[in-house]
């Protein structure tokens, strides 16, 4: 499919940001900027914003004007990852232990947004490279040390849509709403994977799984085109910003959530982190009372591709838990629990 689009309306993407400025949410969050310092850009991005912020009080961007996209582009805050959590446990009541398990074949449609004279044209080989690096990570065959952790988690390719439109790649935040409602496939089983340009400082976003009853044409996960693996982004070309937004998408939080403060990220074999790492500083402790050195290695953390090599067997069992709860079971069932609806 190969599609022209025409202006569409324009979604705000209004920042509510705390400890820094607006800007520093956004850099801080998505990662890498224009201007990398030896530091690294996140790192960079942190000093800039003057006081540092409190334990599990990092920059954070919000968007409280539109319900359902609220975690996009930023990080959550402590409230909004207890109410996800409060919505996963509701939905986890009427489930049986032996419903809760990873789905062999997740369906992937890949929509591949381009400019009209071709910047960002992400060849089907690459597409297809991108999903067999998921299932690599998703596989646990990335990790070399004794941490490795098969998810169970599988993904095939069934689609591949292609839409040539400008104002749709370079700006497709501005446009993500009516983009998603346009090209969105599937039920809460298929994996939605958008590639456009994000701007300098966004390597990718994502929805989570509780918001899938209210908004299922925005639910999925949208990378910047040039970080899928061979893309060209520096530090960030392995294809593993896919693999860390469809771990949001399969309900994980970043392993630096809460910082140094129970419940960190909700899940028992990941050590606790103040905050995001950058680069890949292995050996870093930031949570010192805490046991265990900084997964810096994780999936879910801010680390360079070539540094992120692995989930957890506590994350596997959380996304399994996700998936069983909103995205896997019988849809009847989603409708009683009422999870995510309200
Ligand atoms: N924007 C992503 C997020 O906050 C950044 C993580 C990607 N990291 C990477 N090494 N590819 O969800
Ligand atoms: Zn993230
Ligand atoms: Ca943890």
């Amino acid at each position: 499919m190969m599609g022209r689009r025409l202006r569409a309306n324009t979604a705000l993407w209004s920042g509510l940001v705390m400890c820094g400025a607006a800007l520093t949410g956004l850099v801080a969050s998505g990662l890498p900027n224009t201007a990398p310092t030896a530091a690294g850009p996140a790192a960079s991005a942190r000093q800039d914003a003057g006081e540092p912020c409190p334990p599990g009080m990092e920059a954070r961007l919000s968007d409280p004007g539109l319900p359902g996209l609220v975690p996009e582009g930023g990080e959550l805050t402590p409230d909004q990852a207890a109410a996800y959590e409060e919505k996963l446990r509701k939905a986890l009541e009427p489930l049986r232990s032996q419903d809760i398990a990873p789905p062999r074949e997740v369906p992937v449609v890949v929509h591949v947004i381009q400019a009209e004279d071709g910047e960002g044209r992400v060849s089907d080989e690459r597409v297809r490279d991108q999903i067999e690096t998921l299932n690599t990570a998703y596989g646990g065959r990335f990790a070399t040390g004794p941490q490795t952790t098969d998810t169970g988690f599988r993904f095939t390719l069934s689609e591949i849509t292609r839409t040539a439109d400008d104002t749709w790649f370079h700006r497709f935040n501005d446009h993500r709403t009516t983009i998603r409602s346009h090209l969105h496939q599937g039920g809460p089983e298929t994996l939605n994977l958008y590639t456009a340009d994000l701007g300098p400082g966004l390597l990718g976003f994502s929805s989570f799984p509780q918001d899938y009853a209210a908004d299922p044409e925005q639910d999925g996960v949208v990378v910047a085109h040039d970080t899928l693996p061979g893309g060209g982004r520096e530090r960030f070309d392995l294809g593993h910003t896919a693999t860390h937004e469809v771990g949001h998408w399969l309900g994980l939080f970043h392993t630096f959530q809460n910082g140094c403060t129970t419940p960190g990220d909700y899940v028992d074999d990941t050590p606790y982190e103040r905050e995001a790492a950058t680069g890949c500083p292995e050996g870093r402790d930031t949570c010192r009372t805490r046991r265990g050195r900084d997964p810096v290695d994780n999936f879910m953390n801010y680390s360079d591709d070539a540094c992120m090599t692995t989930f957890t067997s506590g994350q596997a069992e959380r996304m399994a838990q996700h998936w069983a709860a909103f995205r896997g079971g019988d849809p009847r069932a989603l409708t009683m629990t009422g999870a995510a609806a309200e």
